[in-house]
């Protein structure tokens, strides 16, 4: 897919006072500093579209972006940020899941889980609520340049198996990086494949 235009909407700071649900939308999540970011900022080409961060918990709203003036993409604050007090860390899951059931438009997470990490129990937990609420996602592995490709490929590897251990199916995957820009164009195919233009 040919990205034309990709601009701000609004930041909100729940699902209630997002743009109205009339455009297909995906959004993407995990763990703070996981590179969600940074990963739609490669997708759309853009450097400074969604602020980036080396502090987690930077993104804290919910950041929509209007593609090609035709779907939404959406930015979420990551989930289990551990530098903050235990409810505020309850209002963002809050926020999160409120709005993942409640977005009507919403036709694919992107759930993001660093590459170089073997299985984290809040990311499998937050994989396993996905199922259990019937939300489709897909999960993407990032950073794939800071291992060496062999490592990056062993750990993805087990991260499947892992997951094979409670699902019969594997959800899609995708394997990427901001930094060099690869992957992005298996993402942006599944969006255009999945999205009535
Ligand atoms: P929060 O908004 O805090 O939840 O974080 P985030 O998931 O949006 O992460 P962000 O994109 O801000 O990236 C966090 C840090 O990881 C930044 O320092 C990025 O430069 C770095 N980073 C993100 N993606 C990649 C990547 O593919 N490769 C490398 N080497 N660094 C990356
Ligand atoms: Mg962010």
């Amino acid at each position: 897919m040919l990205i034309k235009t990709a601009e701000f909407v609004k930041s909100s700071e729940k699902w209630q006072n997002c743009p109205e649900p009339n455009l297909p939308e995906y959004a993407f999540i995990g763990r703070s500093n996981v590179g969600k970011s940074s990963l739609i900022n490669a997708l759309m080409n853009r450097k400074d579209l969604a602020k980036t961060s080396q502090t987690p918990g930077k993104t804290q709203l919910i950041n929509h972006f209007l593609v090609n003036g035709e779907w939404y993409l959406t930015d979420l604050p990551g989930y289990g940020y551990a530098r903050v007090s235990k409810s505020s860390r309850k209002d963002f899951e809050k926020l999160i899941t409120n709005y993942i059931l409640n977005r009507k438009n919403l036709v694919n997470l992107f759930v993001l889980v660093d590459s170089r990490h073997s299985p984290q129990k809040i990311d499998l937990e937050f994989i396993e609520w996905c199922g259990e609420n019937s939300i489709p996602f897909s999960i993407v592995f990032t950073k794939s340049d800071k291992l060496k490709p062999k490592e990056t490929a062993t750990k993805v590897e087990d991260y499947k198996a892992e997951l094979l251990k409670t699902w019969e199916d594997l959800p899609e995957t995708y394997l990427t990086s901001a930094e060099k820009k690869t992957g992005g164009d298996e993402i942006l195919n599944f969006i255009e494949k999945t999205n009535d233009f």
